[in-house]
């Protein structure tokens, strides 16, 4: 299990590929594939019951034919519910993944995997214990991973719960402080909405070494602009508009990382 520079590409499939495929399915995991990408993120969070399901709202109602919270239902019920149709008529049928079937697929199909915890108020420690435990289990065949949240409750949960596992620390806004949050978390990466990102504090974040990953980007020029900054990954709805360049391009070449303990 390691994350480190080499592993986390320049074009990074959001939510699997959701401009091509109902997000955070199955089937935007292998249309993610398909198109090339060898990551992909994808969103978790904990249903009623306590398990985990790919899912980014914490609501059912935009993506699926449910309605209401996802806490507020258990993995049975949310299995029962279509997750396919609203994209696109001929997703009808696909389902709500738990962690461990999409973890299973991203190992057939050779995806390293951005597993980005989301928990409710009160549910950080309960959600990272049900990240790490599924991620412990003993004889799990696990893909390249990367373990990331904005919520720092989240992150201190999953590094005492799970030391091992490499973390990504998320910032709406990369605060003037982001490098102590990440030491202190022990983070390896770094990722940032790319509209607050400055050219300066990109190159800041890339001087220390620790890759950077900047969401959500679908627009070539934009990418283009960002690697110029030193951004070494970008997470992309539509990873193949991208890909078509980054088939002669390659990213920044990162700096070793000084600080970040690279597992
Ligand atoms: O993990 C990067 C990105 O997915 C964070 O934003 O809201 O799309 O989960 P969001
Ligand atoms: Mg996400």
């Amino acid at each position: 299990m390691r994350c480190d520079d080499s592993s986390l590409p320049p074009v990074i499939g959001h939510r699997g590929a959701a401009a091509r495929a109902p997000e955070n399915t199955l089937a935007a995991l292998r249309c993610a594939a398909a198109l090339g990408c060898r990551w992909v993120e994808f969103d978790v969070r904990l249903t009623g019951d306590g398990a985990l399901v790919l899912c980014h709202d914490p609501t059912l109602d935009r993506t699926t034919n449910g309605t209401g919270p996802v806490a507020a239902q258990t993995l049975a019920a949310i299995r029962q519910l279509d997750a396919g149709a609203r994209f696109a008529p001929k997703f009808a049928g696909e389902r709500m993944p738990a962690l461990d079937e999409a973890l299973a697929l991203c190992v057939e199909l050779g995806l390293g995997a951005d597993i980005e915890v989301k928990a409710e108020r009160g549910r950080a420690y309960a959600t990272a214990a049900a990240v790490a435990a599924t991620l412990r289990q003993p004889g799990a065949k696990l893909p390249a991973l990367l373990v990331s949240s904005f919520a720092l409750p989240v992150l201190a949960a999953v590094r005492a719960l799970a030391p091992q596992l490499p973390l990504g620390v998320l910032f709406r806004q990369v605060p003037r402080g982001w490098r102590e949050v990440a030491r202190h978390l022990g983070c390896v990466a770094i990722g940032a909405d790319q509209r607050r990102l400055t050219s300066r504090r990109a190159a800041a974040i890339r001087a220390t070494g620790y890759p950077l990953a900047a969401y959500t980007v679908n627009d070539l020029a934009r990418a283009r602009l960002l690697y110029t900054w030193g951004v070494t990954s970008v997470f992309s709805d539509a990873p193949d508009i991208i890909l078509r360049e980054n088939a002669g391009h390659r990213a920044a070449r990162p700096a070793p990382v000084r600080e970040a303990a690279l597992r």
